[in-house]
């Protein structure tokens, strides 16, 4: 398209629009200088317009949406602790992820993409200083967490951190103003995910000025797209990686590269696995997993029907347990795979009502007070029941999972800070140097732990010889 005339791409474009509904993202044309109608058709340019009319049609006049499977069972886990049947099993998932990360065919990839509207940060979630003590970003603790994994099993592992065009460039300036924590640049590899327009109610695409639509990012399922279109997934296939270990931004407690996990995986012949965690109750909003329609498969909370949601086995266990927590070892081949065909593949699509400001037809921008756009989001659990063999694996909340998402109350730093207390102050228990303790039996004081010295409380019990100082009340930072 290079040698095309201006003329022509307007006309081209002009035409697109009038077919597909969305002739009003012209309306400003007259009054934009020429760069600025130079960014608006480029912005244009990134609608993918194939798609358009079914994807405005299905999730935005008619919220198509999730249909619950017919046949809903509960899935198969593996423990968080082996029992006697799977001690086995699980040394040698030990080992075998052991030599895989030390093999460098395992690749840490965090997925940084989301606009965190929810915590109301003003940079990149990865920014958000997060440790109890000495007050280290998202990003920091992930860092660490890689380079105590390249001193415990002798590795290099790569870091993959997928961006969006919204805050791509304040995310890599961020790693450079900080010496990409210590990591060596080359090992550190941002790219960009893509991107969806807002929708009206009405199925217009909404603009965000008179001369931009108003994009955002495509959810963390576009990640496997992305992975694909910015030529990571080729690299990582001329690197030898095979297993992608897939976290989110907003969990300082996650294992980036945990041995046991991507063992699991790899001797079972998973395409991709998952992390579950037991839920607190019956009702708590995280994805639940299941098999349905004979498919391992995430149902969100809103879709799981509430009868369902608290039933009980015989023994009056919750028979759906398993809550995701976007922890995912995933197969590059898989990925490729998937991604074989670009102009086809497609995860479904989530809908969401937003607040959105927009230009309106006369030119001014409105703030709505209301949710008035939809926004559409592929999830990356949606790949699973895609996956041949899908693996399923508890682990334990306190030690893995707390997740930053708001400004306050559930799932917020102030939680997240006591998680990370807590857990430092349960691996000091353990290595046999018991912590101060309060009448309520909270730490007396705050712990915090650098991965840079343990990634598990056994790693601690190892590698801590000597009693550290505590007093009531103090602080202790062990790095
Ligand atoms: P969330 O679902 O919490 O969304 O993302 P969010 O956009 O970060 O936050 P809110 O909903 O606006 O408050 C879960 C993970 O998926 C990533 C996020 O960066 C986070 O790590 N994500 C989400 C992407 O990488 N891209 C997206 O388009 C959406």
């Amino acid at each position: 398209m290079s040698n095309e005339s201006p003329q022509s791409r307007l006309a081209r474009i002009r035409n697109q629009l009038e077919i597909s509904g969305q002739a009003h993202l012209l309306k400003h044309w007259d009054r934009l200088n020429d760069r600025q109608r130079d960014e608006l058709l480029g912005d244009i340019e990134q609608i993918n317009f194939a798609a358009l009319k079914g994807l405005v049609n299905d999730y935005v006049l008619s919220g198509k949406g999730f249909r619950l499977p017919t046949e809903i069972r509960p899935v198969e886990v593996y423990p968080a602790r082996p029992g006697i049947d799977l001690v086995g099993k699980y040394a040698d998932a030990l080992k075998r992820g052991v030599a895989l990360i030390k093999a460098g065919k395992v690749a840490a990839f965090t997925v940084a993409g989301g606009q965190g509207t929810r915590l109301g940060f003003d940079g990149p979630k990865g920014a958000f200083r997060i440790s109890p003590i000495r007050q280290k970003p998202l990003f920091q603790l992930f860092a660490e967490g890689i380079r105590g994994s390249n001193r415990r099993y002798g590795a290099d592992v790569p870091w993959y951190i997928m961006t969006s065009p919204q805050n791509d460039r304040a995310t890599r300036e961020f790693f450079a103003e900080n010496g990409y924590f210590g990591l060596r640049p080359e090992r550190v590899r941002f790219f960009t995910q893509g991107v969806m327009p807002a929708f009206g109610r009405d199925g217009r695409i909404l603009l965000d000025q008179p001369h931009r639509v108003a994009f955002s990012p495509d959810g963390h399922g576009g990640s496997l797209l992305a992975l694909k279109r910015s030529g990571c997934l080729a690299e990582m296939a001329a690197a030898g990686v095979e297993v992608i270990s897939y976290f989110q931004v907003d969990n300082p407690l996650v294992s980036v590269v945990d041995p046991l996990f991507l063992g699991l995986h790899a001797i079972t012949g998973s395409e991709m696995s998952s992390k579950v965690i037991p839920k607190v109750d019956d009702l708590e909003r995280v994805g639940n997993f299941v098999i349905g329609d004979g498919r391992t498969m995430v149902v969100e909370y809103s879709d799981l029907p509430e009868e369902l949601a608290r039933a009980r086995d015989e023994r009056g266990n919750r028979l759906y347990d398993a809550g995701s927590i976007a922890i995912h070892a995933i197969d590059r081949r898989f990925v490729e795979r998937l991604t074989a065909d670009e102009a086809t593949f497609a995860l479904p699509w989530h809908r969401a009502v937003k607040k959105v400001p927009f230009v309106n037809d006369a030119g001014v921008r409105v703030e709505p007070a209301e949710p008035n756009a939809i926004k559409l989001e592929a999830f990356i659990f949606d790949a699973i029941p895609l996956a041949g063999q899908p693996l399923v694996l508890q682990t334990v909340r306190s030690e893995e999972f707390s997740p930053v998402k708001n400004d306050r109350g559930v799932d917020s730093a102030e939680t997240a800070r006591r998680d990370m207390v807590l857990r430092a102050a349960a691996w000091l228990d353990g290595a046999g140097y018991p912590v101060p303790r309060r009448a309520d039996g909270t730490p007396d004081g705050l712990y915090e732990i650098s991965p840079l010295l343990a990634l598990d409380a056994g790693h601690l019990r190892e590698v801590l010889l000597e009693p550290p100082p505590m007093v009531r009340g103090g602080d202790v930072y062990l790095e």
